[in-house]
């Protein structure tokens, strides 16, 4: 009989394709892959230990497989991603029924790995991190998934150290891929029917910043705009201080670049900002706002923002607040702030008590929640362009797809419009989507 895999994911969309890599590697040592953990012979959670929640979650998990391995030895276990690269040997001391541990830059040694577990029962470890070289050739053997939608890496790593960040420490060194590959990746992915890239990387605004040997970001966008086939483009995630002039007039040349951006600002207090090494000001932050504005009209921002970073006071709290009010963000990622091992935020003062900070939290997700509301409100009875991902878990006849400002819309049409963008009349606007009436297929 054929093995079988289970593979849970968390955290970024890094962990996404992390874990497409993962499947195809498991897929090509003979296993298929199963949605439940009972059925499979090699369990593998993909883990994120961005905040101190989410790393939380990973050992909760892992005691769930516990009594599934008392009842089969045989079963293996493996923990990969960011808390595995955090912990290496050390998840494997805590966690006695774990059998393997494989960091961000070791999904290439799975194969290995397993095979001696499966072979001499040899508990591995593998979190080296690999040189530039070597982590650019393990480009990616993924998963082949019938989709309209995919991610493409382009970067991987950060080199930005926000202080109050995880992810250098967890994910290695900024490299950038070359635009050769990128672009052979995309016109293979169109192909096959994908409609809508992604290009991804911690900060997709430092492509290839530091080499001036092979295109930029702005260029790289250019030339994937001009695949025949292609629909739409997006990319995540971006730095403020990278974001260029060069990159913000793209909004208004390319026409299948989406009419959105995802610009964490964290905190709209300049003191702030200088703890947390972000290097820019909210004076520079809205200046770039203005720019995109002015060049897309149109377009609508969505932001990530940290409550009660170490020291943080009324006035700073308050700044944010302001900041949130003047750029009315379409949505914002609200996130109390998890000292993290490593980084320099953690060993800062602080003096801000659970509940102050929860209050604000609070605050600041009432304030957003009203402006979400009110500007996705603006879409009711419009007829906007939708590209058709799929069925929709709504019921019985339901497509859905979503709008330039990558918002859901659910609506009754045929199956065959998946991958087409149609034009849909907005007729209801709930929290997380929307609800409309087909006007028009291509
Ligand atoms: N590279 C991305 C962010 C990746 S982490 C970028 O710079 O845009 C996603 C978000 O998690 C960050 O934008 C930040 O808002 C939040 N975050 C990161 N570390 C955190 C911490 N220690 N506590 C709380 N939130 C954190
Ligand atoms: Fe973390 Fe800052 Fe890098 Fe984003 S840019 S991954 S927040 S260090
Ligand atoms: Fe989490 Fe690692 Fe992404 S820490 S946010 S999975 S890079």
């Amino acid at each position: 009989m054929n093995k079988a895999f289970y593979l849970e994911t968390f955290g970024c969309q890094m962990n996404v394709v992390d874990s497409e890599q993962i499947a195809a590697s498991l897929t090509s040592l003979g296993y298929s892959q199963v949605g439940s953990a009972e059925m499979a012979d090699v369990i593998l959670l993909n883990t994120c230990s961005v905040r101190d929640k989410a790393e939380r979650k990973v050992y909760g998990h892992l005691g769930r497989f516990k009594p599934i391995k008392d009842k089969r030895p045989d079963l293996i276990i493996g923990v990969g991603g960011c808390v595995a690269q955090q912990e290496g040997e050390k998840m494997l001391e805590k966690v006695a029924f774990l059998d393997l541990v494989f960091g961000t830059h070791n999904i290439h040694r799975l194969p290995e790995l397993i095979q001696d577990v499966e072979q001499n029962r040899k508990r591995g470890c593998a979190t080296t991190f690999q040189d530039r070289d070597t982590r650019l050739n393990l480009f990616p053997e993924r998963t082949v998934q019938e989709s309209v939608t995919r991610f493409v890496t382009v970067m991987q790593g950060c080199d930005n150290f926000c202080s109050y960040c995880i992810v250098p420490h967890v994910r290695g060194r900024e490299i950038s891929r070359s635009s050769a590959d990128i672009l052979t990746e995309v016109k293979g992915l169109v192909a096959q029917g994908v409609r809508e890239i992604t290009l991804l990387g911690q900060n997709v605004n430092s492509y290839n910043l530091k080499s001036d040997e092979d295109v930029t970001f702005p260029q790289l966008l250019e030339q994937i705009d001009a695949i025949e086939g292609l629909q739409r483009l997006r990319f995540a995630t971006s730095h403020p201080k990278d974001l260029t002039d060069e990159l913000i007039n793209c909004f208004g040349s390319l026409d299948k670049l989406c009419q959105h951006i995802h610009l964490p600002f964290q905190s709209g207090s300049d003191r702030i900002l200088k703890l947390m090494n972000r290097c820019y000001t909210v004076a520079e932050y809205l200046d770039k706002v203005e720019r995109l504005k002015q060049v897309c009209p149109q377009i609508r921002l969505t932001t990530d923002i940290i409550v009660g970073f170490p020291g943080e006071t009324e006035d700073d709290f308050q700044a944010t607040l302001d900041l949130v009010k003047q750029v009315r963000y379409a949505d914002a990622f609200t996130f109390l702030y998890s000292p993290r091992v490593e980084t320099a935020a953690a060993k800062m003062p602080d003096g801000q008590s659970a509940l102050q900070k929860q209050k604000r939290f609070e605050r600041l997700l009432d304030l957003q929640q009203q402006i979400s509301a009110e500007v996705w409100q603006e879409d009711s009875d419009q007829v906007l362009a939708v590209l058709v991902e799929g069925q929709s878990k709504q019921g019985e006849g339901q497509m859905f797809g979503r709008t330039t400002w990558n918002r859901i819309v659910n609506f009754q049409g045929p199956a065959d419009l998946i991958g087409q963008t149609v034009t849909v009349k907005i007729t209801g606007v709930f929290r997380n989507s929307h609800i409309g009436e087909l006007v028009e297929a291509q």
